[in-house]
């Protein structure tokens, strides 16, 4: 059975000036590391889901460079907003991309669903009432998507997207900024039985676990790293854990998942 293979790209931070460091890191060369290492796995990616945060200051030049960078790829790449990212910004850089190119890969930029290999993909964008810390929510009308998602794809296994993690993961600085409404947000997945998961991004760290038998899975940045289970925020400071990572998911047609966090130098 061949499965389909996606990779979470999420939290790249980019800067305005690609020379500019973010937390002492320089973050784009952080994202060349696990491009490259995304192009050398075996199979290849079947799409690329960039789960918010790619630029840190919400400017116009992070966004265009990283397209550019998605327009060469020979993965098709799709992306939701973080807390930190310019949702108009997205909107007209991946519309105005989509009309100047024939390539495939940047077409579906801004796309919000698609079925392929038995699974329907849902991305959503939680960065409605930002509370100014980071935190955010799923607006009504974003809401009213993924019900009306998950009743058209009622025939195939579901993996739901979004930046803001559903559910706290032992950080009180974390736990504050997380999705603000997601009670509603469990509330709709709750009347699905076909929803196998839930990628998330924000947090800067793994976790992988079941809540209300959907599988839950945040994934660390290509920026840098949180240390888990912290009062305040501490950077990451383990040889092991602090570098650049991405996740890979093969999502098989009966349902089934596996599921890797990869790590590459900093
Ligand atoms: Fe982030």
């Amino acid at each position: 059975m061949t499965p389909l293979v996606v990779a979470q790209i999420t939290d790249c931070h980019l800067q305005n000036d690609p020379r500019q460091d973010y937390r002492g890191q320089n973050v784009e060369q952080h994202l060349d590391r696990v491009v490259e290492s995304l192009l050398l796995q075996s199979p290849l990616a079947d799409l690329i889901l960039w789960t918010g945060d790619l630029v840190h200051h919400g400017g116009p030049e992070g966004y265009q460079r990283l397209s550019q960078r998605l327009a060469d790829l020979p993965v098709p790449s799709y992306w939701i907003p973080g807390n930190h990212d310019d949702v108009a910004l997205m909107q007209q850089v991946g519309h105005q991309d989509s009309n100047q190119t024939d390539n495939p890969t940047v077409r579906q930029l801004n796309q919000r669903s698609l079925v392929t290999g038995g699974w329907g993909i849902i991305l959503l964008d939680s960065t409605s009432e930002p509370d100014g810390q980071g935190g955010g929510s799923l607006a009504q009308c974003e809401l009213d998507f993924l019900q009306q998602q998950l009743q058209n794809f009622q025939d195939y296994h579901c993996l739901v997207v979004l930046h803001h993690n559903p559910l706290p993961v032992g950080s009180d600085w974390q736990d504050q900024i997380m999705l603000g409404n997601a009670d509603l947000f469990w509330r709709v997945l709750g009347q699905h039985s076909h929803v196998r998961a839930v990628i998330n991004g924000h947090v800067h760290q793994p976790s992988d676990r079941m809540h209300n038998g959907v599988r839950v899975m945040m994934t660390p940045a290509t920026s840098v790293q949180f240390k888990a289970a912290c009062p305040q925020l501490v950077l990451e400071d383990d040889p092991d854990l602090r570098g650049p990572a991405y996740r890979l998911l093969a999502l098989y047609p009966d349902g089934r998942i596996e599921t890797s966090v990869k790590r590459v130098a900093g």
